[in-house]
């Protein structure tokens, strides 16, 4: 066999190796077999010196041809490779962004909690601040500053969980008046707080007791403030938590931190004001206390009762809760049981 016989053997017997490789590193290896200094070509180029002076440049060149032929056919099989490899790893990889997630379970607000989240909105809208102020009270602050000096009477309308003489579990929102009312600085503006939170009272707990339960205290402070402000922001409030056509309505009432002091009815939602089990017959709920505030419990935070004055209020929001959920049972808010809970999704 000639030289160029033989270079035209190793091209086929190379194309057809390259042609049946699937695979990268295998397609490495002919490389370097194929056209390495140790390959078949140069090897059989060392025959070149024993043919003529004529022949060895054609022979030459078509050894470099060869070469050439070879290492295209590679590159483009290597090519070839590594798209089918990309592809096959596309679709491997493929994700169907149609097929349904993972449920994650998610919890959401306690309804109390909307229910304070809601009365916030709506003060915050008619711009009030919003605070909280500690649990653990002292009695001070929960008597004291609210004009029940000690042996007051009035103070067994809250029975109280004592931790100490002086510390208790605040049985009101309304020393938050005295806390803010103290820090206030009125050449800045009028006060205009509401606060809610928890509080405990020593009560037994049936369906509409709890020994613990929360308010919203509101307190705005200012001059000429009247009693017709305090029946407006509470329309306001009643109209934006349950619709237009709920009534208000004040009924004398006594707390020695307000004078005059009101308890506030709304229409009952239950019967439209119609009269049912729920309001007893009334037409009425009661959901807060209020009242223009005393003005001991301005002086004694160092306000001037001549020049300033205001109104403040308790609201119930376990009471709008039961009323806007057909809530029973007070006691149900407090029992963390999930089958209740997961009602109000
Ligand atoms: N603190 C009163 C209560 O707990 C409610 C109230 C607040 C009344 C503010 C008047 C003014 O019953």
């Amino acid at each position: 066999m000639g030289l160029k016989e033989e270079l035209e053997a190793i091209k086929q017997k190379g194309i057809s190796s390259i042609a049946e490789t699937t695979d990268i590193k295998n397609l490495n290896d002919i490389r370097v077999k194929l056209l390495g200094k140790k390959g078949p070509i140069t090897q059989s180029l060392r025959g070149i010196a024993k043919l003529s002076v004529e022949e060895r440049p054609v022979v030459g060149s078509f050894a470099n041809k060869i070469r050439d032929e070879l290492a295209t056919a590679i590159s483009e099989k290597q090519a070839k490779l590594e798209a089918e490899k990309l592809n096959r790893k596309l679709a491997e990889e493929t994700i169907d962004v149609t097929l349904p997630g993972n449920q994650v379970p998610a919890g959401h607000p306690h309804i109390i909690q909307e229910t304070i989240d809601e009365i916030e909105s709506i003060f915050m809208g008619m711009g009030y601040q919003v605070l909280t102020g500690p649990e653990v009270e002292e009695e001070y602050y929960n008597f004291e500053m609210m004009n029940l000096p000690k042996n007051h009477p009035a103070r067994d309308m809250q029975d109280t969980f004592y931790i100490t003489k002086e510390i208790l579990m605040r049985t009101h929102t309304s020393p938050m008046q005295a806390r803010t009312l103290e820090k206030h600085d009125f050449s800045k503006g009028p006060l205009k707080m509401i606060s809610p939170g928890v509080v405990f009272r020593r009560d037994t707990d049936d369906p509409t007791h709890s020994h613990q339960f929360h308010q919203v205290e509101g307190i705005v402070i200012d001059k000429h403030i009247t009693m017709a402000d305090l029946k407006g922001t509470l329309e306001v409030m009643t109209h934006k938590l349950f619709g237009d056509k709920f009534k208000v309505r004040l009924r004398p009432s006594y707390f020695p931190f307000t004078e005059p002091s009101v308890e506030a009815d709304i229409t009952c939602m239950n019967c439209n004001g119609k009269g049912c089990d729920v309001c007893k017959g009334s037409g009425w709920i009661e959901v807060l206390g209020a009242g223009m505030v005393h003005p001991n419990v301005l002086k004694m935070a160092g306000v001037d009762a001549e020049e300033y004055g205001g109104f403040a209020f308790g609201v119930g929001p376990d009471r709008f809760a039961m009323l806007k959920y057909g809530v029973n049972d007070i006691r149900d808010f407090y029992l963390n049981d999930l089958r209740f809970l997961k009602q109000f999704d």
